[in-house]
Protein backbone atom coordinates (compact mmCIF):
# COMPACT_ATOMS: atom_id res chain seq x y z
CA UNK A 1 0.00 0.00 0.00
CA UNK A 2 1.22 3.55 -0.78
CA UNK A 3 1.44 6.32 2.25
CA UNK A 4 -1.39 7.91 0.56
CA UNK A 5 -3.58 4.83 0.37
CA UNK A 6 -2.06 4.05 4.25
CA UNK A 7 -3.66 7.18 5.70
CA UNK A 8 -6.50 6.70 4.17
CA UNK A 9 -6.84 3.51 5.26
CA UNK A 10 -6.48 4.14 8.74
CA UNK A 11 -8.49 7.38 8.77
CA UNK A 12 -11.90 5.71 7.59
CA UNK A 13 -10.69 2.41 9.61
CA UNK A 14 -10.77 4.91 12.71
CA UNK A 15 -13.52 6.60 11.61
CA UNK A 16 -15.69 3.50 11.17
CA UNK A 17 -14.81 2.53 14.48
CA UNK A 18 -14.82 5.78 16.88
CA UNK A 19 -16.95 7.93 15.08
CA UNK A 20 -14.43 10.84 14.85
CA UNK A 21 -12.06 11.53 12.61
CA UNK A 22 -8.27 11.64 13.79
CA UNK A 23 -4.74 13.29 11.80
CA UNK A 24 -2.14 10.68 10.35
CA UNK A 25 0.59 12.75 9.50
CA UNK A 26 1.63 11.15 5.89
CA UNK A 27 5.44 11.34 7.12
CA UNK A 28 5.22 8.65 10.00
CA UNK A 29 7.03 5.85 9.81
CA UNK A 30 4.92 2.28 9.66
CA UNK A 31 2.10 3.59 8.56
CA UNK A 32 1.11 0.08 6.66
CA UNK A 33 1.27 -1.91 9.74
CA UNK A 34 -0.80 1.02 11.53
CA UNK A 35 -3.77 0.45 8.81
CA UNK A 36 -3.50 -3.15 9.58
CA UNK A 37 -4.26 -2.66 13.37
CA UNK A 38 -6.38 -0.22 12.84
CA UNK A 39 -8.16 -1.71 10.15
CA UNK A 40 -8.24 -5.33 13.02
CA UNK A 41 -11.62 -7.66 12.65
CA UNK A 42 -11.64 -11.30 14.30
CA UNK A 43 -12.05 -13.82 11.44
CA UNK A 44 -14.12 -16.95 11.79
CA UNK A 45 -14.04 -18.10 8.08
CA UNK A 46 -11.30 -19.62 6.72
CA UNK A 47 -9.92 -20.68 3.37
CA UNK A 48 -9.09 -24.38 3.12
CA UNK A 49 -5.55 -23.77 3.13
CA UNK A 50 -3.21 -24.84 5.68
CA UNK A 51 -0.87 -22.77 7.10
CA UNK A 52 3.19 -23.82 6.85
CA UNK A 53 4.44 -25.35 10.65
CA UNK A 54 7.00 -23.12 10.36
CA UNK A 55 5.45 -20.14 9.85
CA UNK A 56 3.50 -20.97 12.70
CA UNK A 57 6.61 -21.40 14.72
CA UNK A 58 7.95 -17.79 13.20
CA UNK A 59 4.77 -16.47 14.51
CA UNK A 60 5.01 -17.57 18.08
CA UNK A 61 8.59 -16.30 18.07
CA UNK A 62 7.15 -12.75 17.39
CA UNK A 63 4.30 -13.40 19.87
CA UNK A 64 6.76 -14.50 22.45
CA UNK A 65 9.10 -11.46 21.84
CA UNK A 66 6.37 -9.37 23.43
CA UNK A 67 7.08 -7.44 26.64
CA UNK A 68 7.35 -9.72 29.47
CA UNK A 69 7.05 -8.43 33.07
CA UNK A 70 9.98 -8.51 35.12
CA UNK A 71 10.96 -10.99 32.02
CA UNK A 72 9.64 -13.92 34.01
CA UNK A 73 8.55 -15.24 30.73
CA UNK A 74 5.12 -16.90 32.11
CA UNK A 75 3.29 -17.17 28.54
CA UNK A 76 3.02 -20.43 27.02
CA UNK A 77 1.81 -21.79 23.87
CA UNK A 78 -0.27 -24.54 22.67
CA UNK A 79 -0.37 -25.74 19.39
CA UNK A 80 -3.48 -27.94 19.16
CA UNK A 81 -2.37 -29.73 15.67
CA UNK A 82 -3.14 -33.54 17.08
CA UNK A 83 -6.47 -34.23 15.11
CA UNK A 84 -8.48 -36.04 18.39
CA UNK A 85 -7.52 -33.07 20.89
CA UNK A 86 -9.04 -30.33 18.60
CA UNK A 87 -12.26 -32.45 17.95
CA UNK A 88 -11.95 -32.88 22.11
CA UNK A 89 -11.97 -29.57 22.69
CA UNK A 90 -14.31 -28.28 19.69
CA UNK A 91 -17.04 -31.01 20.99
CA UNK A 92 -16.63 -28.81 24.27
CA UNK A 93 -17.85 -25.58 22.35
CA UNK A 94 -20.21 -26.94 19.88
CA UNK A 95 -21.65 -23.46 19.29
CA UNK A 96 -18.12 -22.13 17.89
CA UNK A 97 -17.70 -23.93 14.44
CA UNK A 98 -14.56 -21.89 13.81
CA UNK A 99 -12.99 -23.80 16.28
CA UNK A 100 -13.02 -27.22 14.35
CA UNK A 101 -12.79 -25.48 10.91
CA UNK A 102 -9.68 -23.12 11.72
CA UNK A 103 -6.25 -24.17 9.87
CA UNK A 104 -4.72 -23.67 13.14
CA UNK A 105 -5.58 -23.93 16.93
CA UNK A 106 -3.79 -22.48 19.41
CA UNK A 107 -4.18 -22.19 23.65
CA UNK A 108 -2.54 -19.57 25.33
CA UNK A 109 -1.60 -20.36 29.05
CA UNK A 110 -0.21 -18.86 32.14
CA UNK A 111 2.76 -20.80 33.53
CA UNK A 112 2.62 -19.81 37.04
CA UNK A 113 4.85 -23.14 37.66
CA UNK A 114 8.30 -22.17 36.11
CA UNK A 115 9.00 -19.29 38.40
CA UNK A 116 8.67 -21.24 41.64
CA UNK A 117 10.49 -24.26 39.87
CA UNK A 118 13.49 -21.69 39.49
CA UNK A 119 13.58 -20.50 42.92
CA UNK A 120 13.24 -24.28 44.06
CA UNK A 121 16.53 -25.26 41.81
CA UNK A 122 18.54 -22.46 42.72
CA UNK A 123 17.22 -23.16 46.24
CA UNK A 124 16.08 -19.83 47.51
CA UNK A 125 12.61 -19.18 49.61
CA UNK A 126 9.03 -18.25 47.43
CA UNK A 127 7.30 -15.94 49.66
CA UNK A 128 5.10 -14.36 46.78
CA UNK A 129 2.41 -17.32 46.10
CA UNK A 130 -0.92 -14.89 46.06
CA UNK A 131 -3.25 -13.36 43.34
CA UNK A 132 -0.23 -10.91 41.99
CA UNK A 133 2.02 -14.24 40.27
CA UNK A 134 -1.42 -15.56 38.62
CA UNK A 135 -1.85 -11.60 37.56
CA UNK A 136 1.45 -11.69 36.14
CA UNK A 137 0.89 -15.39 34.12
CA UNK A 138 -2.04 -14.13 32.58
CA UNK A 139 -1.33 -10.87 31.59
CA UNK A 140 1.92 -11.90 30.16
CA UNK A 141 -0.28 -14.63 28.05
CA UNK A 142 -2.93 -12.03 27.19
CA UNK A 143 -0.26 -9.97 25.72
CA UNK A 144 1.48 -12.56 23.46
CA UNK A 145 -1.57 -13.52 22.32
CA UNK A 146 -2.33 -9.92 21.18
CA UNK A 147 0.85 -9.71 19.62
CA UNK A 148 1.15 -12.76 17.84
CA UNK A 149 -2.69 -11.50 16.50
CA UNK A 150 -0.74 -8.68 15.18
CA UNK A 151 2.20 -10.79 13.54
CA UNK A 152 -0.34 -12.98 12.18
CA UNK A 153 -2.44 -10.42 10.68
CA UNK A 154 0.72 -8.51 8.94
CA UNK A 155 1.03 -11.81 7.35
CA UNK A 156 -2.49 -12.09 5.88
CA UNK A 157 -3.98 -14.28 8.36
CA UNK A 158 -7.03 -13.47 10.47
CA UNK A 159 -7.43 -14.63 13.54
CA UNK A 160 -10.34 -14.92 16.27
CA UNK A 161 -9.67 -15.26 20.14
CA UNK A 162 -11.55 -17.99 21.94
CA UNK A 163 -12.00 -17.36 25.73
CA UNK A 164 -15.24 -19.92 25.50
CA UNK A 165 -12.47 -22.64 26.34
CA UNK A 166 -12.91 -20.90 29.57
CA UNK A 167 -16.33 -22.38 29.96
CA UNK A 168 -15.12 -25.80 29.96
CA UNK A 169 -11.50 -25.59 31.82
CA UNK A 170 -11.12 -28.98 32.85
CA UNK A 171 -11.89 -30.44 29.71
CA UNK A 172 -9.53 -28.19 28.08
CA UNK A 173 -6.83 -28.76 30.92
CA UNK A 174 -6.99 -32.67 30.73
CA UNK A 175 -6.78 -32.64 26.68
CA UNK A 176 -4.17 -30.75 26.61
CA UNK A 177 -2.35 -32.03 30.08
CA UNK A 178 -1.64 -28.95 31.63
CA UNK A 179 0.69 -29.40 34.49
CA UNK A 180 -0.39 -27.75 38.17
CA UNK A 181 -0.22 -23.66 38.08
CA UNK A 182 -0.63 -23.84 34.15
CA UNK A 183 -3.93 -22.70 33.39
CA UNK A 184 -5.77 -22.01 29.78
CA UNK A 185 -6.15 -17.90 29.40
CA UNK A 186 -7.80 -18.04 25.53
CA UNK A 187 -7.39 -20.13 22.47
CA UNK A 188 -7.07 -18.61 18.97
CA UNK A 189 -8.42 -19.61 15.43
CA UNK A 190 -6.17 -18.51 12.66
CA UNK A 191 -6.29 -19.12 8.86
CA UNK A 192 -6.45 -17.01 5.91
CA UNK A 193 -9.65 -15.41 5.59
CA UNK A 194 -12.69 -16.04 3.40
CA UNK A 195 -14.33 -13.07 3.73
CA UNK A 196 -13.10 -9.46 4.10
CA UNK A 197 -14.76 -9.16 7.76
CA UNK A 198 -16.23 -6.07 8.99
CA UNK A 199 -14.87 -3.08 11.32
CA UNK A 200 -16.81 -3.35 14.64
CA UNK A 201 -17.06 0.07 16.08
CA UNK A 202 -16.03 0.75 19.81
CA UNK A 203 -16.70 2.87 22.65
CA UNK A 204 -15.57 6.71 21.56
CA UNK A 205 -12.29 7.85 22.97
CA UNK A 206 -14.11 10.35 25.11
CA UNK A 207 -15.21 7.20 27.25
CA UNK A 208 -12.20 5.08 27.29
CA UNK A 209 -9.34 7.40 27.01
CA UNK A 210 -8.69 9.17 30.27
CA UNK A 211 -6.93 12.41 30.21
CA UNK A 212 -4.71 12.56 33.71
CA UNK A 213 -7.65 11.43 36.06
CA UNK A 214 -11.11 9.95 36.37
CA UNK A 215 -13.72 13.06 36.79
CA UNK A 216 -17.37 13.20 37.10
CA UNK A 217 -19.27 11.89 34.13
CA UNK A 218 -22.37 11.12 32.46
CA UNK A 219 -22.03 7.45 31.12
CA UNK A 220 -24.69 6.70 30.47
CA UNK A 221 -25.49 9.50 27.65
CA UNK A 222 -22.00 8.46 26.44
CA UNK A 223 -23.40 4.52 26.06
CA UNK A 224 -26.58 5.83 24.76
CA UNK A 225 -24.56 7.90 22.31
CA UNK A 226 -22.30 4.77 21.46
CA UNK A 227 -25.72 2.51 20.89
CA UNK A 228 -26.85 4.76 18.80
CA UNK A 229 -23.60 5.04 16.43
CA UNK A 230 -22.86 1.45 16.54
CA UNK A 231 -26.72 0.30 15.75
CA UNK A 232 -26.88 2.65 12.52
CA UNK A 233 -23.38 0.83 11.54
CA UNK A 234 -23.80 -2.62 12.77
CA UNK A 235 -26.77 -3.53 14.24
CA UNK A 236 -27.26 -6.55 16.02
CA UNK A 237 -28.68 -9.87 13.69
CA UNK A 238 -30.77 -11.21 16.75
CA UNK A 239 -31.99 -10.08 20.06
CA UNK A 240 -30.17 -12.16 22.92
CA UNK A 241 -32.94 -14.43 25.13
CA UNK A 242 -36.15 -12.91 23.99
CA UNK A 243 -38.04 -15.52 26.16
CA UNK A 244 -36.79 -13.99 28.85
CA UNK A 245 -36.57 -10.14 28.32
CA UNK A 246 -39.02 -10.15 25.11
CA UNK A 247 -38.01 -7.81 22.02
CA UNK A 248 -36.82 -4.67 22.64
CA UNK A 249 -37.51 -1.82 20.37
CA UNK A 250 -34.27 -0.61 20.67
CA UNK A 251 -31.42 -3.00 20.96
CA UNK A 252 -28.17 -1.63 21.44
CA UNK A 253 -24.77 -2.79 22.58
CA UNK A 254 -25.69 -2.26 26.34
CA UNK A 255 -28.87 -4.09 25.96
CA UNK A 256 -26.65 -6.98 24.50
CA UNK A 257 -23.39 -6.60 26.88
CA UNK A 258 -26.49 -6.29 30.01
CA UNK A 259 -28.81 -9.55 28.74
CA UNK A 260 -25.30 -11.69 28.11
CA UNK A 261 -24.22 -10.75 32.14
CA UNK A 262 -27.83 -11.31 33.50
CA UNK A 263 -26.70 -15.26 32.62
CA UNK A 264 -24.39 -16.69 35.39
CA UNK A 265 -20.91 -17.45 33.25
CA UNK A 266 -17.86 -19.17 34.67
CA UNK A 267 -18.61 -19.53 38.40
CA UNK A 268 -16.19 -22.50 38.86
CA UNK A 269 -13.33 -20.62 37.23
CA UNK A 270 -11.84 -19.32 40.54
CA UNK A 271 -12.27 -22.79 41.98
CA UNK A 272 -10.82 -24.40 38.75
CA UNK A 273 -7.89 -21.91 39.64
CA UNK A 274 -7.50 -22.60 42.92
CA UNK A 275 -7.56 -26.10 41.84
CA UNK A 276 -4.50 -25.56 39.84
CA UNK A 277 -2.60 -24.41 42.94
CA UNK A 278 -2.71 -20.87 42.58
CA UNK A 279 -3.15 -18.78 45.56
CA UNK A 280 -5.90 -16.27 44.75
CA UNK A 281 -5.42 -14.16 47.95
C1 LIG B 1 -9.81 -12.39 25.20
C2 LIG B 1 -10.81 -12.55 24.08
C3 LIG B 1 -11.65 -13.64 24.07
C4 LIG B 1 -12.56 -13.84 23.03
N1 LIG B 1 -13.33 -14.98 23.02
C5 LIG B 1 -14.11 -15.22 21.95
C6 LIG B 1 -14.81 -16.48 21.86
O1 LIG B 1 -14.77 -17.31 22.76
N2 LIG B 1 -15.51 -16.72 20.72
C7 LIG B 1 -15.59 -15.82 19.70
O2 LIG B 1 -16.23 -16.11 18.69
N3 LIG B 1 -14.95 -14.61 19.77
C8 LIG B 1 -14.22 -14.30 20.86
N4 LIG B 1 -13.52 -13.13 20.92
C9 LIG B 1 -13.65 -12.14 19.84
C10 LIG B 1 -14.57 -10.98 20.28
O3 LIG B 1 -15.90 -11.42 20.24
C11 LIG B 1 -14.33 -9.80 19.33
O4 LIG B 1 -13.01 -9.33 19.53
C12 LIG B 1 -15.32 -8.67 19.61
O5 LIG B 1 -16.63 -9.07 19.28
C13 LIG B 1 -14.99 -7.42 18.78
O6 LIG B 1 -14.91 -7.75 17.41
P1 LIG B 1 -13.58 -7.46 16.58
O7 LIG B 1 -12.47 -8.27 17.20
O8 LIG B 1 -13.89 -7.94 15.18
O9 LIG B 1 -13.31 -6.02 16.64
C14 LIG B 1 -12.65 -12.89 21.98
C15 LIG B 1 -11.80 -11.77 22.00
C16 LIG B 1 -10.90 -11.60 23.04
C17 LIG B 1 -9.98 -10.40 23.04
Amino acid sequence: MDYDAAVNSIKAALMQRFGEAFVVDPELQGLNALAKIAGHRSQRRYLPRPIASSLLRLLCACALSAPSKSDLQQCDIVIVNDAAIRKGIAAAIPEMRWIEDAPAFLVFVGNGDRLPTVSQLRGKPFPNDHLDQFFNATVDAAIVLATFVCAATAVGLGCCPISAIRDRPKVVSELLRLPNRVVPVAGLCVGWPAEAGEITPRLSLRTTVIENAYSERDIGSEIDAYDRRRLSLRPYRRQRDVRRWGEAPFYGWSEDKARQYAEPTRRDFGCFVRGKGFCLD
